[in-house]
């Protein structure tokens, strides 16, 4: 690509897109980089997007916007699905008719989590709540309309900017004595700040373009459960705060998490070069992160 793109980040105040914004404040480049929060846009209107994107002609969309709320989606699967398939409709057709680039972000929660080997993109999804579900019909309704561009699945994402399990350890860990964490379910934790980077390079690779609705798989290397992460917090921190495992069973939650959702992330590196870091070398820098906030 020419150094005349224009890059539009949707949801720049979500996990991710702090993390770009961030970044790109920190290391400018000569691409023009514009943030769009949902007072920009608000994906739930869709015929604004059109409109908006048409007026701003941005050469790639990195969409970091979604219905995240993974147990209140089954109580309002429509307005999940608004958001994760309808306005995704709506982005990709309007991308595809100004001929830009979009990248768009997937989840985990596609899978039934029932594998016992890394999901590959090619393999079979099977979502089991509504939230994985209106993710998957995002995915679908992209690669139906033909735009140039990628999915990027990841998971157990975690940031220094908003709500996420890292820093819910962290709170806890420091205000209670004891502390069960489930220790059945295995995956790959996510520094937010890892896959902004990653999603910014995808944005500038001169390979994008040749990209239509491709599936690619992006957290960081490495597996462990939550009980693992949430230990690996605490002795860092030097939490003392007495941590026992529990089953999924024990932690009733509204929607059903994958046992399994551990991301063969081969694929990206092989076409885009990217190599996502070991989560525990990514762990230690965030808290740090976190900590200096
Ligand atoms: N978090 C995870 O563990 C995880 C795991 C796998 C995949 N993912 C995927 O990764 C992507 C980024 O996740 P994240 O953790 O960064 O999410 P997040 O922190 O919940 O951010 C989502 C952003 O979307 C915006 N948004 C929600 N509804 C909107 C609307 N109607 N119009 C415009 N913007 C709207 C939110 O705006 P407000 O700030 O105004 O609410 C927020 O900034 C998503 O596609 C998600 O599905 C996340």
């Amino acid at each position: 690509m020419s150094s005349e793109i224009r890059i539009l980040v949707l949801g720049c105040n979500g996990q991710v897109g702090s993390e770009i914004k961030y970044l790109q404040r920190q290391q400018p480049d000569h691409n023009e980089w514009i943030f769009w929060q949902r007072s920009d846009l608000d994906l739930t209107d869709t015929d604004a997007i059109e409109t908006a994107l048409t007026q701003c002609r941005p050469t790639v969309v990195i969409n970091c916007a979604a219905y995240t709320a993974v147990d209140k989606a089954e109580q309002e699967p429509e307005l999940a699905d608004q958001i994760n398939h309808l306005a995704v409709r709506a982005l990709a057709q309007t991308c595809q008719a100004l001929g830009a680039c979009l990248i768009h972000i997937s989840t985990d929660y596609v899978f039934s989590g029932t594998h016992c080997q890394p999901y590959r993109p090619q393999d079979a999804t099977a979502p089991a709540g509504h939230y994985g579900l209106s993710k998957l019909r995002g995915e679908q309704t992209l690669r139906a309309s033909g735009v140039n561009g990628v999915i990027v699945r990841t998971s157990w994402v975690y940031s220094t900017f908003g709500n996420n399990f890292v820093k819910t350890m962290l709170r806890l860990g420091a205000a209670k004595p004891a502390l069960q964490v489930v220790a059945d379910q295995i995956g790959s934790p996510t520094w937010a700040r890892d896959l902004a980077q990653a999603l910014m390079q995808l944005a500038i690779h001169p390979d994008l373009a040749q990209k239509t609705g491709e599936i690619y798989h992006y957290s960081n290397s490495g597996v462990c459960s939550w009980y693992d992460l949430a230990a690996h917090i605490f002795q860092a921190q030097n939490l003392d705060c007495q941590l026992s495992p529990i089953r999924t069973e024990e932690y009733p939650t509204p929607a059903k998490r994958p046992y399994y959702s551990v991301l063969d992330c081969r694929k990206i590196y092989e076409d885009f070069g990217v190599r996502p870091p070991y989560w525990h070398h990514s762990l230690v820098r965030a808290l740090k992160d976190i900590q200096a906030q």
